[in-house]
């Protein structure tokens, strides 16, 4: 059955405190609310709308450069989550289910949604997915009859003393029928304390219809919203927990799980050995057997097998690294290609550079990659020794076999097996008494 999706972003976000929307917050050094849209291409649905706010330019740069397939949906006043679902009235013409999920709740699981789908199957015209939390803080109370069917949610500004003591919780999460859905929102008014229009009515609403409303239960960590920076803090928090416990099931041993930073996009392969205090920023992909030794800082990088890096070691956006390489201790790396087995083991800069196999660059050594207007290349071929603190001033072209003395500073090019040495020669002179 075809199946769309709507996620909600167009609230004013106001409890973050913030001069940013508040779903372009980062979780795992992405905005929140990729990991809405990520699930909806999971669950290969056929339409996708994002409801945004008309002012949210930055939401739709960011959401155009993911897919030019989703649909922007742009609801001019923020009336709540209901008015905000009115606003893609187009969504009603849509066969099939829709999926309505929330851009301020990052960690919602696959399983989850597809536990709705099921039980959407079983029969209920309207499912919601829910929690059970020790501490419900202001989420909708969720309140079942005796057969554990959904009778009502109440929002928390409006619950009374009773509700307030409700555990179940509502995720924001739910599935209908399309026409269902916007027949029942056509229905919610506004007449509570917040004076917005409430998507969490429907519920209600569809009860007094007679219609078979169920929900689904997924965990309180899964559904936790970011609506403060305190709620943030804990979603990073726990999806830096998912991704640690993915990698340690993948293969990956983390010495210290809890001092190791991943982003979303992280890949790491079995063997892999990572010591504490590790940061991996966005676009890393590391092969099997590296090691990854304390305080290295990656990213954006093509680690492949049997690499050693660190400790100290910054390896930035555009580097491969080919199998054997080795760079230690205080070592930066942008944008350059180590072949096989390489070695810059020590307190080194490599910018905009291509180094052929088996090459070692020595301790101290400079890429001047900068001229101050530009960047330019350098390229080292095959077995050669740069002797160390050795400034390389690009442009420059190093061949095979070369040897560069120590404390020397490069300016023009080296042929295949040449001894190069650019530094003013040693006097050593009597002292006057
Ligand atoms: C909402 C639910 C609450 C649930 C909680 C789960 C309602 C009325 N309440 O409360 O039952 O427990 O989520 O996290 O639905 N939004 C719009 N347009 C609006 C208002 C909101 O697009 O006019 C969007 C927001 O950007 C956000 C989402 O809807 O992504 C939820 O809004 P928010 O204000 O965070 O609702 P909660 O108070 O968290
Ligand atoms: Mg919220």
């Amino acid at each position: 059955m075809p199946l769309s999706v709507l996620i909600l972003a167009a609230g004013k976000g106001t409890r973050m405190n913030s001069n940013y929307p508040k779903v372009l917050h980062n979780v795992g050094n992405i905005p929140m609310i990729y990991y809405s849209i990520d699930l909806a291409q999971k669950l290969n649905a056929t339409n996708i709308g994002v409801v945004i706010s008309e002012k949210a330019v930055e939401i739709r740069n960011f959401i155009k450069h993911l897919s030019k397939k989703i649909d922007l949906i742009v609801q001019s006043k923020q009336l709540g989550t209901g008015h905000a679902i009115l606003s893609a009235k187009k969504f009603e013409k849509k066969a099939g289910d829709v999926i309505i999920l929330y851009g301020d709740c990052p960690l919602i699981s696959i399983d989850s949604l597809n536990n709705l789908i099921i039980s959407r199957k079983k029969g209920a015209d309207l499912a919601v997915l829910g929690f059970v939390a020790d501490n419900p803080k202001q989420y909708g109370r969720m309140a079942v009859d005796e057969n554990n069917n959904l009778k009502k949610i109440i929002e928390f500004k409006d619950a009374t003393k009773d509700e307030i003591g409700i555990k179940l919780c509502n995720s924001g999460v739910m599935i209908a029928n399309s026409k269902i859905l916007f027949s029942l929102l056509n229905k919610i008014r506004n007449n509570n304390s917040a004076q917005e229009f409430y998507l969490t009515d429907i519920v209600y609403n569809a009860n007094k219809e007679g219609l078979n409303v169920q929900y689904v239960n997924c965990s309180e960590l899964e559904a936790q919203g970011v609506n403060n920076r305190k709620d943030l803090s804990e979603v990073e928090n726990q999806f830096q927990v998912n991704k640690r416990l993915e990698a340690l099931s993948n293969g990956v041993t983390l010495k210290d799980p809890s001092s190791t930073y991943f982003s979303y996009d992280t890949e790491i392969g079995k063997d892999t050995i990572i010591e504490p205090n590790v940061t991996f920023g966005t676009g890393v992909k590391i092969k099997n057997d590296v090691v990854v030794k304390s305080f290295s800082y990656l990213e954006g990088c093509e680690v492949n097998s049997n690499v050693t890096l660190g400790p100290f070691a910054r390896i930035r956006p555009k580097t491969i690294l080919d199998k054997g390489v080795k760079v230690g201790n205080f070592v930066e790396i942008k944008q350059s290609n180590l072949s096989q087995n390489v070695k810059v083991n020590h307190l080194a800069y490599i910018g905009d550079g291509k180094i052929g196999e088996n090459s070692n660059i020595g301790a101290g050594t400079i890429f001047c990659n900068y001229d101050g207007y530009s960047k330019n290349e350098i390229t080292i071929s095959n077995d050669t020794f740069v002797g160390s603190n050795v400034s390389l001033v690009a442009p420059l072209e190093i061949g095979n076999n070369v040897v560069i003395g120590a404390g020397s500073t490069i300016t023009n090019d080296i042929k295949n097996n040449e001894l190069s040495i650019g530094r003013t020669r040693q006097i050593n002179k009597k002292r006057k008494k």
